[in-house]
């Protein structure tokens, strides 16, 4: 097949483009590389690009005449939740702008199959054990709604001009699938850890006084090459006629708290550290697990790798 990546330079997107490029297909990446880096993505093509310029549409119908594009992974997006509260606007330029440039172009040029990166940022601060994908969605700030918005654009696409799609929303991705592809912004836990320690801080901890067990927030870690493999199972099943749902929670249904995934790097790392406990940060949800009977049932996938792996491949891919 032949598949178009956007933001395929990123961390994400660089472990899927490695994946479809071993299974043989050919791979376009469309990326601005505002963040992403050309060494990351092999033997693809890359076509520079911000989805949400004028002459977007234009340069995406070249690419999927160019290459005869058959699918679309996209994964392109603004992602820091902080800056979204600052900068809705330029979120939904980004997010949602680049998207109707996306769909315009594929509907265009009958490309008619879409994976989407969406988040479980779309659930806000759900109040129960494990999300399932019916939970209503209550996205609290304008990253997770830029997201929400998205899963409707695609629906929305299906119901008009048939696209078939699937939107994955992932919980905390962290770990490096091969050591050249590691998360290199420091933007989520794991590396923030692994930054104060090199500078010899002690690495904060946003709240102790959370109602879960040990006090911190408990968040549901996915390792970064098992999410990968989830986008190609999505992709192989929208060539299914069965296809039941296009909404699928993307994690382990294994919660972690702050303190274990603290302890796990002491562990690997050796370095016994102290941390500092910080006061809550606004807008965490306590607990945020996945429920992954829907993924498992019918993409037949699941994680294979815990906090363990997920924490020895981010410290050996640390830069
Ligand atoms: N945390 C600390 N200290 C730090 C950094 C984070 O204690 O220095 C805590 C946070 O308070 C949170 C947990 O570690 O409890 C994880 O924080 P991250 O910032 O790594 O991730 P979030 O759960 O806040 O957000 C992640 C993604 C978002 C996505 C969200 C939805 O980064 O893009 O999951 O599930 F929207």
């Amino acid at each position: 097949m032949s598949i178009l990546v956007t933001g395929g330079a990123g961390y994400i997107g660089s472990h899927v483009v490695r994946l479809l490029l071993e299974r043989g297909d050919q791979v376009i990446v469309a990326d601005d590389i505002s963040s992403g880096v050309v060494g990351r993505i092999g033997q693809a093509e890359l076509v520079q690009l911000d989805l949400s310029s004028t002459d977007a549409v234009a340069s995406l119908n070249a690419a999927f005449e160019k290459y005869s594009v058959d699918a679309v992974i996209h994964l392109a997006a603004r992602k820091q939740v902080g800056e979204s509260v600052l900068r809705p606007e330029f979120y939904f330029e980004q997010n949602i702008g680049g998207m109707v440039n996306l769909l315009t172009a594929m509907q265009q040029s009958k490309v008619s199959k879409i994976v989407f990166s969406s988040s479980a940022a779309t659930y806000g601060m759900p109040d129960v054990v494990a999300v399932s994908e019916d939970l209503i969605c209550q996205p609290i700030n304008p990253y997770g709604q830029t997201k929400l918005i998205g899963e409707w654009m695609v629906a929305n696409a299906s119901r008009a001009w048939g696209l078939k799609h699937a939107s994955l929303r992932y919980f905390n991705v962290a770990g490096a699938g091969w050591p050249d592809l590691a998360d290199t912004a420091v933007m989520n836990l794991v590396p923030i850890v692994f930054k104060a320690l090199a500078e010899n801080r002690q690495p904060a901890v946003f709240g102790d006084d959370y109602p879960t067990p040990d006090g911190s927030c408990v968040r549901d870690y996915v390792h970064v090459l098992d999410l990968a493999e989830a986008h190609l199972a999505a992709l192989d099943y929208l060539e299914r006629e069965d296809r039941q749902s296009s909404v699928f929670n993307v994690g382990t249904g294994v919660g972690s708290s702050v303190f274990e995934v603290l302890a796990e790097i002491r562990r690997v790392s050796g370095i016994d550290f102290e941390t500092s406990i910080e006061p809550r940060r606004a807008g965490d949800p306590p607990r945020l697990c996945a429920d992954v009977s829907r993924i498992k049932k019918e993409l037949g996938w699941e994680a294979k790798r815990g906090l363990a792996e997920i924490i020895e491949t981010a410290w050996a891919a640390r830069s």
